[in-house]
Parts: C-alpha cells; structure tokens; sequence
C-alpha cells in the first residue's frame, strides 16, 4: 500500500542555490529529525536548479536531480513544493512560481519583489489550484512576522503597523551614527559585507523596504497589495550632520515602513509610506542597529508587539522558508493573504496631508543676510509653527550651510505647503530634506 500522503516524505525542489538556497539544505539536514517530529513527516529535497551547475556552492549537490531548466521543477511527478529563491519580481522567478501553481504544486517564496508585483494573481491562481502559496522570508528575514500577524495577532483590529524593514539602510544608517562617516562610505561597506540587494538602488532608495510594507500592509487590513501607492523616500540624501543635529535633538534616523487603515472619511483608505524618520533615544525601534529588521503591529486587544531579528541571511532566512515547508508539510494550505483574494478590500490610498505630526526639515542655504527670515516667513504663511531650530557653522560646501527645523505637531499639508512656497527660492541651494519624528 502506498504511504498516506500525511506521513510521506514533503518532496521539495529548489530554484535558485546561493545563500540562501544553500542555508536551505543546510537546515533541512542538520535539523531533519526534529523537522520531521514537528512537521509530522520528513521533508525531502529531490530536485535542485540554478543558472551554474559548476559552482562550488559547499553543500554537495550530487544527492540531488539537476534540472537545468528550474521553470518545469514543479512539473516533475516526484516534487510537491518548489521553493523559490530566484529573486526578481519577473523573468524567471514568474514564470517559475506559475508553472508551479499550474502543476497543482505549492509554492514556497522569498521574493518580495514578486510578492509585491504579482502576489494576488499567483494567490488567486493557488486558491483555485487548493495549494499552498507560502512567503514568510520574503519580509524581514527570519523574522515570524507574516505568521505574527495571520496568526498569532489574527483577533485584532491592527491600528498601526511599522518598523525597519531593510537592514542594509539600518547597518548604514546605524554606522554613519557610531561612525561620523558619510553614506557612500558606509554603502561600500555593507555592499562588501554582501546585505545589500543586486541592485543596492532597491535597497537605498527604499524599494525594498516598500515592497516588504506592501506585504504586510495586505496581511495586516486585508486590503489588496498596493505596491504603487507606497509614498517612498531612501536615505541616499541622509548626511553625517543630520545625523549629529537629530542626535543633539535625542533622536536617531532610521528608514521607517508604515501603514494604517485611514477611516476618517466616508471610505476607509490605506496609508503606506517608506520615509527616514527621527526616532526618538526611548523608542524600541532607536535600538535596532545593524542589519537587524524590527516590525511594530498595535494590536486592538493584544497592544502593542514587537518583532525583531535579522532581516536577511542564510540561516534566518532559510528557517523563515523552512517553516513555511513545515506548515506545507502539516496541511496547512490556506488563503495566502489570509482572507480570499476575492474578499481582500481594495482600498484607495490616503495622502499623507491628513496626518498630524512634528517634522524635521533641514535646508541647504546660502549663507547670506535674510535666508533665515526667508524659510521662517514661508513657514508663518503656511501655518507651521517651529518647535526649533539649529545652524551650525559653515557647512562642507563654500557659502553653503545646513539649517535644521523642527516643527511643532501640525498637519503635514501645512509643512508641504510651506515648502511649496520656498519652491524655486534663491535662498535654497538644493530640495529640502523632510523626515517625520516617529510619535509614540
Ligand atoms: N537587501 C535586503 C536588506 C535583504 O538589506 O534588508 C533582505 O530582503
């Protein structure tokens, strides 16, 4: 009689074999007994594909079929879970994932790019296929956080949810900190140290960071994934004299994923913004250094939780996929979103005009009589009332100086409208820089 398919071996194959990938065979066999203990049965890997078959990858590869073409991995009658650790939100991670779901084979993911672009026509396409399409370490890393809030935060009403979600920015905003170093000097630091993405644009200019806030974001309100409309800023701007004025304020700038259901109109909107923030010394998230990710969920009866961990690397985030694995290996197909796709709200996308907070803003200025009167003018016709401010001496460039503001709690239509009216001042040497403070 053949194995029940409850306690035969999971039969996985592999797309993709860098670190990552690696770190997955690695889990599996180091930890085998106990992954088959909890997960009720074995799990397996049959098949393995890559671009380069030569490669010295450390683990011995030779126990495993090659498929050469890592598109048709889920076609194979002796795979049940492809795990895909391609990268890139098309080509052939796509194309991959698809041909999976196709095959009636569950697809396993770190691809937040893909997750982002395509994930709720690849979670209509399991749904009606009835198989598990799962991404756990395709946000922060190792860290449970999709599993936190589908689960373990599934009862509440989840007010606000935000945190540091890219640990290359962290380690480099973090470093400028300890360090006094500008940022290209810390970014070919962490681009050597091997966090940064392919393209370290994804990561500096926030893209990676949006694509994780958009996963979440969905996972959160239930709301359909919205990628487009995430208001992104990097810390490709960010100099080493912000960084000592937000310290002279008590603060520390750390590059912030946020979103929140807005319900103060007729209809309810999803705000979602990726922005360098001023954290203030007592906030959890100022002590999340290095390449470490942090999310914050406020819960309606659980409060506020924190999860925290590291955010990429081999180890957590093979154990994020590996869980995933083991879920699979239980049962556990349900909805990818958690409710149908069909039931996911497709909300608009609120401005960020309607929030009130404190804001800093620092201005690259001539050093010359009336600048100064010039900003606190546009700020008084704005209705931006300055908690403070701060001009230290003569800035890098010749004639140039840095001035920082701090509004009082205001709207931030006043601040955008403010600075509307400085748009094209002579006064200005270049775009203003405007970070929020993170409130309680
Ligand atoms: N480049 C990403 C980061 C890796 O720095 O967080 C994990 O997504």
């Amino acid at each position: 009689m053949a194995e029940s398919s409850k306690t035969a071996p999971l039969r996985i194959a592999l797309a993709g074999l860098g670190t990552v990938g690696a770190g997955v065979i690695r889990l599996i066999e180091a930890n085998a007994a106990l992954i088959a203990r909890r997960a009720g049965r074995p799990i397996q890997i049959t098949a393995v594909s890559a671009r380069d078959r030569g490669k010295d990858r450390g683990v011995d590869m030779t126990r495993y079929v090659w498929e050469d073409d890592m598109i048709i991995l889920g076609e194979r009658e002796d795979v049940d879970v492809v795990v895909e650790l391609v990268g890139g939100s098309d080509g052939p991670a796509l194309a991959c994932a698809r041909t999976t779901i196709e095959a009636g084979k569950a697809l396993v993911t770190a691809n937040k790019a893909m997750i982002a672009h395509h994930g709720l026509k690849l979670a209509e396409m399991a749904e009606a296929a009835k198989v598990a399409l799962k991404f756990e370490a395709a946000v922060a890393g190792g860290i449970p956080v999709i599993k936190g809030l589908r689960e373990g935060a599934a009862a509440n009403e989840i007010e606000r949810v935000y945190g540091i979600l890219n640990g290359t920015c962290n380690y480099i905003l973090s470093t400028m900190e300890d360090t006094g170093r500008s940022f290209a000097d810390v970014l070919a630091e962490a681009q050597a140290k091997g966090f940064a993405e392919a393209d370290p644009a994804f990561d500096v200019e926030g893209t990676d960071a949006a694509h994780k806030l958009s996963i979440l974001a969905a996972i959160a309100y239930g709301t359909r994934i919205d990628f487009a409309s995430v208001e992104t800023a990097g810390i490709t701007r960010i100099r080493a004299a912000d960084i000592a004025q937000a310290d002279a304020l008590g603060y520390v700038i750390r590059l912030i994923g946020m979103a929140e259901e807005d319900r103060s109109g007729e209809t309810p909107r999803l705000f979602q913004r990726v922005q360098p923030h001023l954290v203030p010394f007592d906030h959890p998230l100022a002590h999340v250094d290095g390449a470490t990710n942090a999310v914050v969920a406020e819960g309606n009866y659980s409060g506020r939780l924190l999860f925290q961990g590291a955010g990429a690397g081999d180890g957590p985030t093979a154990s994020a996929v590996v869980a995933d694995l083991i879920d699979i290996a239980r049962g556990d197909i349900g909805a990818p979103f958690s409710v149908p796709v069909s039931e996911l709200e497709a909300l608009a996308p609120a401005s960020s005009g309607h929030r009130l907070g404190r804001t800093y803003i620092r201005f690259t200025v001539a050093d010359r009589p009336g600048v100064l009167a010039e900003i606190a003018a546009a700020m008084r016709d704005a209705g931006v009332s300055i908690e403070s401010l701060i001009q230290k001496g003569r800035a890098e460039a010749e004639g140039e100086v840095l001035l920082a503001i701090v509004t009082h709690e205001g709207p931030e239509s006043a601040v955008t409208e403010a600075l509307r009216l400085l748009e094209g001042s002579a006064s200005l040497t270049a775009a203003p820089l405007v970070m929020q403070i993170l409130g309680e």
